[in-house]
């Protein structure tokens, strides 16, 4: 006698009409007349387990009637091809165990809740339709992330979390005691990639950095993950080129492993693909400006651009698109200025569709005196930043790098309306529970 295999609900379609156990959780149930119907998940998908009280015994049966949602269960069927239901199968249930029955009514019952009390359960939350297909999207764009770097050459190499340095600035350092001298949660593992970089020639870094941000909007989280790569040898116009064909491939990447988590999020994948069509237009600062002000949306030279601006920007191209050689004195201290000191080799990727910037990215200095003056204007002690000068007095190269917003173009992606619903667990300036 063979044993019934166990299998995840994603591999029914290899076992139609055979005998199978499932192992998961009561998402859904209706009963109608003399027959229960489960839905079931298990992490993998959703199927529906259809119990007729003339196929089990009677006890077994009542057992069923009674069970609470979210229920852990062991259920073997067979399976069955069925058209009407989403994933063409469901399970004919001979035997049903529940590992746990739960005994409370589940929080979180099968309707409209508000964000607020849903975000008070994220813990239970990550389980529902709407929430668990982003977290698998998530998984699938940093799995295309890595698979894009290690393809390109890049070494994964790590920054610290722990630092005695600033790179995006002071306002948004989150400050610890460090055995009685101050640390800080690092903004960007950046300064440390370009000594990898030296060191191992093309690196990148996927990992959480910490800003203090008092922004409440739907683009800030205080704790996110950023995508950082540092290219030793390449220039800005390459630096753009690398970072342009990272994001196609991440996203074509997920349009073809998880369609079926983006068609159930609304996401219209074929014209999600067709806005990473290479290349992405690239145009100035001052013509970022122009677009912008003839849109309606007054903003003046030496401004960075807010919401409004950037919402203006992806409705005129329909396109992500890069924002090339920002005003030197409104970008971070180590961006490689051009020869008149008037702007720097910068670019920031814009998404379409009013989702902001994705990417930030420059050219950096490799000069060792513009360094230092930068430095100085900006009111940064050397001390600390001794070992970012050694760089470049010790075989200094152009080097240019970049950090991708994992939230946020994960947002972008799902066209979904707050970057807190693309991470578990998501920091917020109010929010650091569950
Ligand atoms: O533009 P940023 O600040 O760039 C840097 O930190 C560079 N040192 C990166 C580098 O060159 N290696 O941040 C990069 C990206 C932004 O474009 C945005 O997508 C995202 O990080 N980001 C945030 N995402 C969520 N919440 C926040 N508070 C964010 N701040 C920046
Ligand atoms: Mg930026």
């Amino acid at each position: 006698m063979s044993s019934t295999p166990t299998i995840f609900i994603s591999e029914v379609g290899d076992h139609a009409n055979e005998k199978v156990r499932v192992k998961g959780w009561l998402y859904n149930r209706r009963s109608s007349g003399g027959i229960h119907f489960l839905q079931i998940r298990d992490g993998t998908g959703l199927i529906q387990g259809v119990l007729k009280a003339d196929h089990v015994d009677d006890e077994l049966f009542e057992y069923a009637a009674d069970l609470k949602l979210e229920s852990s269960l062991i259920v073997t069927g067979q399976v069955n091809e069925d058209e009407r239901a989403p994933i063409g199968y469901e399970i004919n249930v001979d035997n049903l165990e529940a590992y746990q029955a739960v005994e409370e009514d589940y929080p979180i019952s099968r309707k409209e809740h508000g964000v607020g009390f849903l975000m008070d359960n994220r813990h239970l939350w990550i389980r529902e339709k709407g929430a668990a297909p982003v977290l698998r999207i998530r998984h699938e764009f940093l799995q295309g992330l890595r698979e894009f770097f290690d393809n390109s050459g890049l070494i994964a190499t790590e920054g610290p979390i722990l630092t005695g340095v600033s790179v995006e600035g002071t306002t948004t350092l989150f400050e610890t005691d460090y055995f009685g001298e101050s640390a800080y949660l690092t903004q960007s593992s950046q300064l440390y990639l370009e000594a990898t970089a030296a060191a191992l020639g093309q690196v990148y870094w996927i990992g959480p950095v910490f800003r203090a941000e008092k922004s409440k909007t739907r683009k800030h989280l205080t704790e996110f993950w950023m995508a950082e790569a540092e290219l030793s040898w390449v220039e800005h116009d390459e630096n753009l080129d690398f970072q342009e064909k990272m994001l196609n491939y991440t996203v074509n990447q997920v349009a073809e492993k998880r369609s079926g988590e983006l068609e159930e999020l609304g996401v219209d994948v074929d014209d999600l693909i067709r806005k990473v069509e290479l290349p992405f237009p690239r145009i100035t600062y001052e013509e970022a400006i122009d677009i912008v002000n003839d849109a309606g949306v007054s903003m003046e030279h030496g401004e960075d651009f807010g919401a409004p601006a950037e919402t203006a920007l992806g409705d005129h191209f329909n396109k992500p698109v890069f924002i090339e050689m920002f005003p030197r004195e409104i970008k971070p201290f180590y961006m490689e200025p051009t020869e008149d000191g008037e702007k720097a080799f910068t670019a920031d990727l814009i998404a379409p569709d009013g989702y902001g910037e994705l990417i930030g990215g420059s050219q950096r200095i490799d000069d060792l005196e513009i360094l230092q003056r930068r430095m100085e204007e900006a009111g940064l002690p050397e001390e600390p930043y001794q070992w970012y000068l050694d760089l470049r007095k010790y075989g200094s190269v152009p080097h240019s790098g970049f950090g991708l917003g994992v939230e946020r173009t994960i947002t972008w992606i799902c066209g979904l309306d707050h970057v807190r619903e693309t991470i578990p667990f998501p920091r917020q300036i109010n929010r650091i529970y569950p």
